[in-house]
C-alpha cells in the first residue's frame, strides 16, 4: 500500500489506461474499479454531453474512484490546400474500395476543449489524467479546487520535470512499448518502461505511474520495483469482454505477433503505436494532428462497419501477443 493507492482507495496497484476512440467504455472502467483497480474513461473524442453521460454510467455501476482523461489541445495552423490534397490522395483508393466519397477535411476537426473541460469539472471524477502536453495553471487550479487529482503524461525526464513544476499530483511515464498515442510534447525517449520509471522516480517528488508493455504480474512487479506507485495497462484490457473494441480490431489483436506493431502518424497525424496494416504503409504524408484525425474519421468508421481491419487504427503495445479474451476482473486479477 503506497500513498497513491491509499488516496484512491485501491486494492490493486493497476490503472486501466484511458482508451479513447472505442475500446475504453464506461462499463470497462467500472469493472476495473469494482475489481480494485483505477478505471479510466478516455474522453478526448467525446462531446461534453457524452462526457457527462460517461461519468453517470460509471457512477451507476460503481461507487469507487475513477478517472477521466483528455488530450491537451495543440495550437497548429490550418494546413495548406496542397498538403490536404496530398494526404487526401493517399486515402482516396481506400475510400473508393469502400464506396465512400473522396476524403475532405471537415470545418470542425476536434471537440471544443473548453466545453469538454467544463463537463469534466461537472462530472467531478476522482482523477483527471491528460496527455499531449501541459494544462494551464488555471485548469489545474480549477481541478484542485474540486478535489480532482491531476495526472500528466511524460515520455521523458524533461517532460516529467515540467509537469512536476506545474504542480501535478502524479505523472504517467510512457515507455516506448506503449500502445496508442505518444503522450509527449518535447523529446520522446521511447525508453524501456522500467528504465524510464527508474530515472523519473529518482528525479521527481511526485508519484509515478508506469505505462508501456506491462502485460502480466512480472511486468507490474518490475515497474513497482523501479519506483512506480502504480502500473497503467491498456493493451492488456483491449480484448476484455467489457471493452468497446470492434470485431475486426479484436480479430487483428488475436492474430498479432510480438513484432507486428509500429509507430505511425497515418491515422491522426501524431505518432502512435499500433498494428501494421495497409494504412500504416500507405499514408506517407499525413496532415498534422488533429487534421489527419478528422480526415481519416469517415474511413475508419466505414472500415469498422465493413469489418475491414486494414483501414483501422489498431492501437496496440509491443506486448500485444500476451493479451487475451476474458472479463476485466479476471485480466486485472492476472496482473496482481
Ligand atoms: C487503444 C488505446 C487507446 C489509447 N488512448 C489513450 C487516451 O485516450 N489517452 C491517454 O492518455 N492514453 C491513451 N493510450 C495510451 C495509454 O494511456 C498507455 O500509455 C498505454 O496503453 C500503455 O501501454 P500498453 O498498451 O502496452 O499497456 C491508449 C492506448 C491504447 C492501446
Amino acid at each position: 500500500m503506497n500513498a497513491l493507492m491509499q488516496r484512491l482507495n485501491l486494492r490493486v496497484p493497476v490503472v486501466l489506461a484511458p482508451m479513447a476512440g472505442g475500446p475504453g467504455t464506461p462499463e470497462l472502467a467500472a469493472a476495473v474499479c469494482e475489481a480494485g483497480g483505477l478505471g479510466s474513461v478516455g474522453s478526448a473524442y467525446l462531446t461534453p454531453t457524452q462526457i457527462r453521460e460517461a461519468g453517470a454510467q460509471v457512477r451507476a455501476r460503481t461507487d469507487r474512484p475513477f478517472a477521466l482523461n483528455v488530450f491537451v489541445p495543440e495550437e497548429s495552423a490550418w494546413p495548406e490546400a496542397e498538403a490536404v490534397a496530398r494526404a487526401a490522395a493517399e486515402l482516396a483508393p481506400f475510400h473508393a474500395a469502400l464506396k465512400l466519397p473522396p476524403p475532405t477535411l471537415p470545418q470542425r476537426v476536434s471537440e471544443d476543449f473548453a466545453a469538454q473541460f467544463a463537463a469534466v469539472l461537472e462530472v467531478r471524477p476522482d482523477v483527471l489524467s491528460f496527455t499531449f502536453g501541459r494544462l494551464s495553471a488555471d485548469h489545474l487550479r480549477a481541478l484542485r479546487a474540486r478535489g480532482i487529482l491531476t495526472v500528466g503524461t511524460a515520455t521523458g525526464l524533461m517532460e516529467a520535470r515540467a509537469l512536476e513544476t506545474d504542480g501535478v499530483d502524479a505523472i504517467v511515464v510512457q515507455g516506448g512499448a506503449a500502445g496508442g498515442h505518444r503522450g509527449g510534447w518535447l523529446e520522446d525517449e521511447l525508453a524501456d518502461t522500467p528504465t524510464l520509471t527508474r530515472s523519473v522516480a529518482a528525479a521527481v517528488g511526485v508519484p509515478v505511474i508506469a505505462a508501456g508493455g506491462v502485460m502480466n504480474r512480472a511486468g507490474v512487479r518490475a515497474v513497482l520495483d523501479t519506483g512506480a506507485s502504480l502500473a497503467q495497462c491498456g493493451t492488456a484490457f483491449l480484448r476484455a469482454a467489457e471493452a468497446g473494441t470492434s470485431a475486426p480490431y479484436r480479430a487483428a489483436l488475436a492474430a498479432a505477433g510480438p513484432s507486428d506493431t509500429t509507430l505511425t502518424r497515418a491515422f491522426s497525424g501524431r505518432p502512435a503505436r499500433g498494428l501494421r496494416n495497409a494504412m500504416t504503409r500507405a499514408a506517407e504524408q499525413p496532415l498534422p494532428y488533429p487534421y489527419q484525425n478528422a480526415l481519416t474519421r469517415p474511413l475508419r468508421a466505414a472500415g469498422t462497419a465493413a469489418g475491414r481491419a486494414d483501414v483501422l487504427s489498431l492501437w496496440a503495445g509491443e506486448g500485444v501477443e500476451q493479451g487475451r479474451e476474458d472479463t476485466a476482473a479476471n485480466i486485472l486479477a492476472a496482473l496482481w
